[in-house]
């Protein structure tokens, strides 16, 4: 089978999705772990994550923490809180912060831009935003204010399935508005990060190796993969929705798939950031984190969070390291990096297109 990025076609990552031999499965490992070390180093970047409000008017049916909600407890974060967070990223050594929140208007364009602001006054941190579908003119006003990337996952690039994971909030809503968002957010001069989640209800190999195909075309600078995990009490957990039946060709939700899928997104992007995400360490709390940048991953994303908020931001139930003080977290991660014979970054570390290590 063929494995090399410029030579792979659809049909390759697809066969690769299926393949459940492990020997075989084992070139896939060594080749994006191979290609991790020539385009992005030995070192693993830190994001530290502050997930600054959990209201959200969209309905995703996945999602623990859509509007359909109307009981769950809200927050959103003030600036003092934030900027709280954001030292304590630098004081842990980090180079990045990531402000993550559901798609929520009480966070102003001004409001946004003003924290921005100050983190690049007070800091040198790289500023990572995830903010939802956002329009032209907020995404707008942050670059100016200073933000360096966006993340936003496509989360499936099938049109049908998206409609019924991702309900629009109107008619004028066009169909896969994120990819427009996403091509936008490039033009603006974020770097730009998607993924998708491995093995929502309706996901087929074809649709998940479509997905990869499209983080080849998009040229991604990040690119975010983590297992579904079935939200109880949300409509797609509950099996509310009516997703068509395809059988044997559902992708299976499961750790291995994950790995595959992030080592074929390192195929198909070798310069992208690819984090080991808090998704796939919370189905294996044991060393799912470091399978996963041993098959591809080079970034981690320490949640900074206060504690008091992390059991609100509920996305999926049970998320691993949701206890865990940033320090307690941070003294952990290092440790396992630095068992990994991999050097643990204090950088930005962000896109390197000239072959540089960032
Ligand atoms: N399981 C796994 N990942 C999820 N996300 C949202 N809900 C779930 C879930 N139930 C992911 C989505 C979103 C990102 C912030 O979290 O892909 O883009």
């Amino acid at each position: 089978m063929k494995i090399l990025n410029g030579d792979l076609s659809k049909k390759d990552i697809e066969n690769w999705l299926r393949e459940t031999d492990p020997k075989k499965l084992s070139i896939l490992w060594d080749t994006a772990d191979a290609l991790r070390l020539k385009y992005v180093g030995n070192t693993v970047h830190f994001r530290g994550l502050l997930e600054i409000s959990n209201h959200c008017i969209r309905k995703c049916t996945y999602c623990g923490i859509n509007s359909a909600f109307q009981t769950i407890p809200r927050y959103r974060m003030s600036k003092e809180e934030v900027m709280a967070g954001v030292y304590n990223i630098a004081e842990l050594g980090y180079g990045t912060v990531v402000m993550q929140a559901g798609e929520d208007y009480g966070l102003t364009r001004e409001f946004i831009a003003d924290i921005i602001q100050s983190i690049k006054i007070h800091t040198s941190l790289a500023v990572t935003l995830s903010l939802g579908e956002r329009p032209h003119e907020d995404l707008l006003a942050w670059k100016k204010a200073g933000a360096d990337r966006y993340l936003l996952r496509f989360e499936t690039s099938a049109q049908n399935l998206y409609r019924l994971i991702h309900p629009s909030l109107g008619a004028a809503e066009p169909l896969l508005q994120r990819f427009h968002i996403l091509k936008k957010l490039r033009d603006l001069g974020y770097e730009i990060g998607s993924g998708v989640m491995i093995g929502i209800p309706g996901q087929t190999y074809q649709v998940l190796a479509n997905d990869i195909d499209h983080f080849r075309a998009l040229d991604l600078d990040m690119v975010g993969v983590g297992p579904y995990i079935a939200s109880p009490e949300t409509a797609l957990g509950r099996g509310l929705i009516e997703i068509p039946d395809v059988g044997n060709e559902q992708v299976p939700a499961n750790e291995l798939m994950t790995y595959k899928a992030v080592a074929l997104a390192r195929l198909v992007c070798p310069q992208a950031n690819i984090p080991s995400t808090t998704a796939l360490a919370t189905i294996n709390r044991v060393d799912g984190r470091e399978l996963g940048l041993k098959r591809g991953a080079n970034i981690v994303m320490p949640n900074i969070t206060p504690t008091k908020y992390r059991e609100q931001y509920t996305i999926y139930p049970n998320k691993a390291g949701i206890n865990e003080s940033a320090l307690a977290c941070a003294t952990a991660i290092r440790h396992r990096i630095e068992k990994l014979g991999r050097e643990a970054g204090s950088g930005a570390g962000g896109r390197s297109r000239d072959g540089s290590m960032p």
